[in-house]
Formats: structure tokens, C-alpha cells, sequence
């Protein structure tokens, strides 16, 4: 019988510091999506487990990245959101950097002693972008994306996603470990008891939970007559679910704000980009997304009371909890 992972896991804030090292520092993890970095001066800046980088498109049209961290006094180059820069100028007393990284000029800075340039850049990060999908890597010995990614491109080009427009974002910080929402998105056993609609729209008969290969886990439902919600529900570890249908998809990513805090983040994209269309998308993912984040938060309170350790493991329902826990148990080495 396969236990899950202890409670003390999904609490700890040392835990959590050490997964900043052994998972989010060694993962390509989605960051963006191409639609924010289009063309030359675009810009996408967030935080990622603690890490706050920048994105950006330079004069030749490659989307280049760095830690959003100025050499100076650790200063930002640009604040969070996304827009367009001009230049790569310190927000805070206007250090200029050229875009490969290089300090160009630190401003009135008096000339006693002068700065060696190659002493002063911005730390670049790995940045690759497979469709419409932008992924960092902090880990300077990264293998290429598309090495990292396996399968999984071949098993998502299945779907028409070249037809599918980049629609619209919706995000919600949820109080919980973020290991706790990838938990419940990885198993259907709850849907019945959690997800009225849902449990309409598929026939949960045929739910299937897969892992075809190391990299992703495969959930495929057939769909109730005349309902429009059944697809594949794929997830990359560590946080990335592409959930699509024939129609459209939503990619959602599970972002940890620190060890009891996680920033659930909707992309969607839609062969239909009405208003009309994407707010129906919206809100069904809304309705879920309310149960999901109600029944989290009370199992996080519960991981967090001492009262529970670690409970057995579904072999019918919860393989891919099995999976994805093994995975953080490799990475933190319990
Ligand atoms: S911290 Fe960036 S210029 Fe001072
Ligand atoms: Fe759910």
C-alpha cells in the first residue's frame, strides 16, 4: 500500500525552502505565454517560488530573461506585471544595462572607483518557448526544453491548439501549500462529492488516470451527451495542467507564493474568442475552481493541526498522486 506524503511536508516552511532549491531551481516551469512577449520591448515580470524574474523581447526578436535583480542594491528592473520596456534601466537609481545583461552605465555614480562592467550584470536564466508557451529554467546546467518536455509536445499537438487564440488570464491566491491544490487536481476520486457540474457534464465511468511517461500524467473522461466539457487533462510536474478540449483550452498553473500560499493561474485559449465564449469558459472554470480552493484550504488546516500524518493512497483513483509525490520525495531526497 503506497502512503502519501507526511503532513509535515505541506507545512513546513524549511521544507518549503528547501523545494525552492531541489524542484523550482531545477525545473523548466511555464512562466508565460508567447502572447505577452510578441514583439521587440515586450516585457513579463513575476515571481516564481520566491524568485522575481523578467522576461523580455530584445531589438532582434528573442525573448531573452534574468533575474528582475539589480547587481547594485537588488533593485527591480521593471515591477511586476507586463507592458513594454524600452530599455533595461534599475527602477531604483537608474543603473542601465544593455539586453545582453551587460551594466552600460550606473548613473552619477561618482568616479572614486571606477566599476568594472563585467562585475555588475544582470543574472540570466534560461528561457524556451514551445507553442504558445514560455518556460523559464533557473538551473544554469538545464537540459533544452524540448529534452525536459519528452512526450508531451507530441501527446498536445493531438489537439488543433495552432486554431486556439490566446484569450485571457485569470488568477486567485488560494491559502493553501501548493502541493495540496497539485494533490487534488491529480485524482477525479473527489469529483462526485466536490463538483455537481462537473459530475453532469462527464461520465465519470470512464475516468482515466495514466502516467505515460515520467515527465506527465494523462486524466481523459468521456463526456455526458450533448456537454462540451470532456477532453485530456495533462499535467507536466512540477505545477503545469493543460486541460483541453475540442474547442479550447485552459492551461493552469499552480504557483507557490510561499510554504502556505499558492497563486492559481488560468490562461485560456479558444478557437471562439467572443466575450460571450470566453465568459463561459471563465465561469465553469470558477465554479470548480471554488469547490477545489473551499475543500483545500480545510485539508491544508487539517495537514496543518498535527492531528493527521499520512493516509493510504487509492491504487484505483490516486496513482497520480503516487507519482507526483515520489517525484518531491526524489527532488527533496526523503
Ligand atoms: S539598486 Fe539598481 S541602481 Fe541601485
Ligand atoms: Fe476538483
Amino acid at each position: 500500500m503506497k502512503i502519501a506524503l507526511r503532513a509535515e511536508n505541506y507545512r513546513d516552511p524549511f521544507g518549503y525552502e528547501q523545494e525552492r532549491r531541489s524542484v523550482w531551481l531545477r525545473e523548466w516551469v511555464m512562466f508565460c505565454t508567447t502572447a505577452e512577449l510578441s514583439k521587440p520591448g515586450d516585457y513579463y515580470a513575476a515571481d516564481l517560488a520566491g524568485w522575481n524574474l523578467l522576461l523580455t523581447v530584445n531589438p532582434q526578436g528573442e525573448i531573452i530573461g534574468f533575474h528582475n535583480v539589480c547587481p547594485h542594491r537588488a533593485g527591480v528592473i521593471a515591477w511586476p506585471g507586463n507592458g513594454t520596456l524600452g530599455n533595461l534601466v534599475c527602477r531604483y537609481h537608474g543603473w542601465a544595462f544593455a539586453w545582453d545583461g551587460s551594466l552600460k552605465s550606473a548613473r552619477d555614480f561618482g568616479d572614486d572607483e571606477p566599476l568594472c562592467a563585467e562585475d555588475f550584470e544582470l543574472k540570466k536564466i534560461s528561457v524556451e518557448a514551445w507553442g504558445p508557451f514560455v518556460f523559464v529554467c533557473l538551473d544554469p546546467n538545464a537540459e533544452p526544453l524540448l529534452e525536459s518536455l519528452g512526450g508531451l509536445p507530441e501527446r498536445i499537438s493531438q489537439y488543433p491548439i495552432e486554431t486556439f487564440t490566446y484569450a485571457q488570464r485569470i488568477q486567485r491566491e488560494i491559502s493553501c501549500n501548493w502541493k495540496t491544490y497539485v494533490d487534488n487536481y491529480l485524482e477525479g476520486y473527489h469529483v462526485p462529492l466536490l463538483h455537481p457540474s462537473l459530475m453532469k457534464a462527464l461520465d465519470m465511468s470512464t475516468y482515466q488516470v495514466s502516467i505515460p511517461e515520467p515527465s506527465f500524467c494523462l486524466h481523459t473522461c468521456d463526456t455526458t451527451q450533448g456537454s462540451a466539457s470532456g477532453g485530456a487533462w495533462l499535467f507536466r510536474y512540477p505545477n503545469l495542467a493543460v486541460n483541453i478540449y475540442a474547442d479550447g483550452m485552459n492551461v493552469e498553473r499552480m504557483i507557490p507564493l510561499g510554504h502556505d500560499r499558492t497563486m492559481i493561474m488560468y490562461d485560456y485559449f479558444s478557437v471562439d474568442t467572443s466575450a460571450e465564449s470566453i465568459a463561459r469558459m471563465v465561469d465553469l472554470s470558477n465554479v470548480v475552481l471554488d469547490e477545489d480552493q473551499l475543500i483545500c484550504e480545510a485539508v491544508q488546516r487539517n495537514l496543518n493541526s498535527g492531528v493527521y500524518e499520512a493516509g493510504p493512497l487509492s491504487p484505483r483513483h490516486e496513482i497520480g498522486l503516487m507519482w507526483f509525490q515520489r517525484k518531491i520525495a526524489e527532488a527533496i531526497s526523503l
